[in-house]
């Protein structure tokens, strides 16, 4: 797996600043003012930093942004990066500083100066979250990141600060690399033997196999897995760190790869359905990171783990399945196979844990990447406060999210001429019947979020804090929401 950075903290000795090497950055706010370390800094440089703040170049610079000196005379160092900052910089504008300053040192050394009394660890999160890579398959580019060092007037106090930022950053890297994997390395039973050893930081796990599930009647999650060599599994996973209140639950899609089963998906762009496990990489990031800050709340974290192949063993369009609720499902169309693993999982959740509230993640819909793009999730909810929270949640950690419509009407689209219901609306609404279908497995009076999450959690570029490819969305704002609603 790949580790986020492990900074070291020491304290701000100027005297020192001559002699590191590596990459030294300094932040210079908008007014021009230096800081006791940027000031040595500068004095190394012969007045290089100084000259440059009092001209146009610096006025010029947009705040946030990075220019860096190379080769300074007078100091060790390989470069200097001076980051124009805010005066009084905010978290976000922090960890978009770090984000930058990630970039503008590649894969050097880096020592830090962070004098000011503002959130420095929040700095250094975001050059921990945008420092990612997945290189595992490049035999060529091993080159390793260099080390992180934050020179601060209160080294004790930082590193205790950004131990829970941390926690954060490798549930997203968790999630990242389980998203980046390709599916002849990520099989569901490796899905799933990644997922048993959250066990190690104190998560209880449990698997159930296929003949589990048969037994417990989940024949719409099994039929999804029917022409694939690999086995059908559902991993329960439990952080008990909040006593004896009852869980609040995740469920996850974890399609390892998606080629629409019978109801074949068209050959361009079909190796993108690697990340069709989204939903389940995300829950799982989640539960790493509970663990890792011992969080003091009771979370349940489900995830239906199944590849979609097609295959003589495989479901056919126009099959009907019964699912461990009852109902009967008319599967139209095999590449609408998403819904149909979160329905037992829903189902499974509630009877085995009657969580006080649900939120399931799932790469369900091209429909809402036609509706919101690649900057938001969809959102659908039954519950105007849990979704407020999320939202809320949402907007704190910069994670994109747009609440979107469900309602009775749309019901009519998705029923089945032979059985309960159908699995495919149409084309109309195409996000929202998905969400309509997924609300028949969710009990009436359970709060319940349908978080969309198709056009965020893998992207064809850059984004401000991940490189393209797995972004790792959801992580923050569900760590967030956890926190808020059972910690503050
Ligand atoms: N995994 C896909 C949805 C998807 C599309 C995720 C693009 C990420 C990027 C899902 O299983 C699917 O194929 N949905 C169909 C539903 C349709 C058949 C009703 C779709 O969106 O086309
Ligand atoms: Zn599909
Ligand atoms: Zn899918």
């Amino acid at each position: 797996m790949s580790q986020p950075i492990v900074p070291k903290f020491e304290d701000l000795d100027i005297d020192r600043l001559a002699k590191l090497t590596g990459k030294i950055v300094v932040l210079v706010p908008a007014t021009g003012t230096m800081d006791v370390g940027t000031r040595r800094v500068n004095k190394l440089m012969k007045g290089t930093l100084k000259n440059f703040i009092s001209r146009t170049e610096f006025e010029e610079m947009k705040t946030g942004a990075a220019t860096t000196f190379n080769a300074p005379l007078g100091m060790d160092a390989s470069g200097v990066v001076l980051l124009k900052s805010a005066a009084r910089p905010s978290v976000d504008h922090l960890r978009d500083l770090g984000a930058t300053a990630a970039k503008a040192i590649g894969h050097s050394d880096v020592h830090l100066l962070l004098a000011k009394p503002y959130k420095v660890e929040e700095l250094l999160f975001g050059l921990s979250l945008r420092r990612y890579q997945f290189t595992y398959h490049k035999t060529a580019d091993d080159k390793p990141y260099g080390a992180v060092t934050a020179l601060t007037n209160k080294p004790a106090e930082t590193a205790a600060a950004y131990s829970n930022l941390d926690a954060v950053a490798q549930g997203v890297f968790f999630t990242r690399d389980l998203v980046n994997e390709p599916a002849n390395v990520l099989t569901t039973s490796d899905f799933a033997d990644r997922l048993v050893a959250l066990k190690d930081l104190g998560v209880t796990v449990k698997v159930l196999e296929e003949a589990d599930m048969e037994k417990l009647g989940m024949g719409s999650l099994l039929s999804v897995g029917h022409g694939s060599k690999s086995p059908t599994k559902l991993v329960c996973m439990e952080w008990n760190g909040g006593g004896d209140e009852p869980p609040f639950a995740l469920v996850g899609k974890g399609v390892v790869f998606d080629t629409g089963g019978i109801s074949l998906k068209p050959g361009a762009g079909m190796e993108d359905m690697t990340m069709d496990m989204g939903g389940a990489g995300v829950v799982a990031g989640v539960m790493k990171t509970l663990a890792l800050r011992k969080a003091k709340a009771n979370i349940v974290g489900i995830v239906g783990l199944v590849e979609n192949m097609p295959d003589a063993l495989s479901t056919r369009p126009g099959d009907v399945v019964k699912s461990m609720k009852g109902d009967t499902i008319e599967v139209i169309n095999t590449d609408a196979e998403g819904r149909l693993v979160l329905a037992d999982a829903l189902w499974y959740c509630q009877e085995t844990y009657n969580p006080t509230g649900i939120i399931d993640l799932a790469t369900l819909t091209g429909a809402i990447i036609i509706g919101l793009g690649h900057d938001n999730a969809g959102v659908f909810s039954n519950d105007d406060t849990l979704s407020a929270n999320f939202l809320k949640a949402a907007d704190v950690e910069q994670e994109g999210a747009w609440r979107m419509p469900l309602g009775a009407g749309y019901d009519k689209l998705i029923e089945s001429r032979i059985a309960d219901i159908k699995n495919v609306g149409g084309r109309a609404a195409g996000s929202i019947t998905a969400a309509q279908f997924l609300q028949r497995f969710v009990k009436p009076d359970m709060p319940w979020i349908h978080l969309d999450i198709a056009g965020v959690a893998s992207v064809k570029s850059e984004t401000s804090f991940a490189p393209k490819g797995a972004t790792g969305w959801g992580v923050k704002a569900l760590n967030r929401l956890i926190a808020d609603k059972y910690e503050a």
